[in-house]
């Protein structure tokens, strides 16, 4: 069996990704016609041509922009339901994602609109399509302390359904210690905490994620190869980062695949797992990802399975149901030989 095969046919766990991108330009066609709202493109290939990012920051404004379009319940729900149909595609058995209230309840969207519908899909999506799933909530990092608190407290009555809190939006600038006394407040009412860092920003902030906001995975954490010591860390207590290659090739986090780090961290015993991360803007999904990487770096089909039992490991469910899912990617390996 060919490498491409092989990835399409590998179970695969996903743990970052931002609902919000994963809406794709004609969604967001159909869905400012069905609110009547204005876009300011014409189609949705327009829209595609327009994502050409430099940075985090660039292609932050367009993706706030884009969710715009998402109003009532259902619209959450279709969102999160056309993504679970790209999972089932791609053969991911067991999702994690993010949401960002915030990008919502500052346009006037009430919290539970968009926690009931993308948790109703999710529901829909583990009795109908057996995919199970995590709901974790983003504070986004460019607003105010005050401002997560309140989401925090909207949270709270929805705790049945989130699992954990992150960090996202402009890294640069709003560093773990500006949110350490809000993820105290998490961490009392039994929500695991998570935090994007070291995407963009210096490896003091994958250091304080760890130790003031107590997270138990770094998303990206890429930049951590800037301190040797912290690398031997993250191996050794094996923190889990949830790496997205395909978005730090567009954010320009690295200049081609073939400079990108992750098959030398694995390589080097760290749990880093693939992702798609905001895979309507970044050029793909799960399978994408794991191509993008393997087309690039020779792998054994062994090493290209690590990465899907190394995301088992760092999932937020209970032992048993790692163990299922470790028994699917076994089965793999094996009729792949
Ligand atoms: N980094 C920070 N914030 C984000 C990202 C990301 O990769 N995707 C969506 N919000
Ligand atoms: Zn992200």
């Amino acid at each position: 069996m060919n490498h491409t095969s092989f990835i399409q046919q590998l179970p695969k766990v996903e743990l970052h990704l931002h609902i919000e991108g994963s809406l794709e330009p004609e969604m967001m066609f159909e869905l400012a016609q069905r609110n009547h709202i204005a876009l300011p493109y014409d189609s949705p290939q327009a829209v595609k041509e327009a994502y050409q990012f430099h940075n985090l920051q660039s292609f932050l404004d367009i993706y706030y922009q884009g969710a715009n379009v998402l109003i009532h319940e259902q619209d959450f729900y279709d969102l999160t339901w056309a993504y679970l149909l790209r999972c089932q595609q791609d053969n991911v058995i067991h999702t994690e994602i993010f949401f960002d209230p915030q990008t919502h309840t500052e346009r006037g969207i009430a919290f539970d609109t968009v926690v009931n519908g993308i948790y109703r899909a999710l529901q829909d999506g583990e009795k109908q399509l057996g995919i199970s799933s995590q709901l974790i909530m983003c504070f986004l990092r460019h607003l105010d302390e005050d401002s997560a608190f309140a989401t925090l407290e909207l949270a709270l009555p929805h705790k049945d359904k989130i699992v954990g809190v992150g960090l996202d939006s402009s890294e640069l600038g709003h560093p773990p210690e500006k949110f350490q006394r809000v993820f105290e407040k998490a961490l009392a009412e039994g929500f695991l905490t998570v935090a994007h860092a070291g995407e963009e920003g210096p490896v003091s902030n994958i250091y304080n994620s760890l130790s003031l906001l107590k997270t138990t995975r770094i998303d990206h954490g890429v930049r951590c190869v800037d301190d040797p010591q912290l690398v031997q860390q993250l191996a050794e207590q094996r923190i889990p980062l949830t790496v997205c290659p395909l978005s730090n090739l567009k954010l320009k986090v690295f200049e081609t695949m073939d400079e990108h780090n992750i098959v030398e961290l694995l390589r080097q015993g760290l749990c880093v797992t693939i992702n798609s991360d905001d895979p309507s803007y970044f050029g793909g999904y799960m399978t994408d990802n794991f191509l993008a990487v393997a087309n690039a770096h020779s792998m054994t089909k062994q090493e290209l399975a690590q990465f899907t039992l190394n995301a088992i490991e760092a999932s937020f469910v209970d032992e048993a149901h790692k163990q299922r899912m470790v028994d699917k990617v076994v089965a793999a390996l094996s009729s792949a030989e």
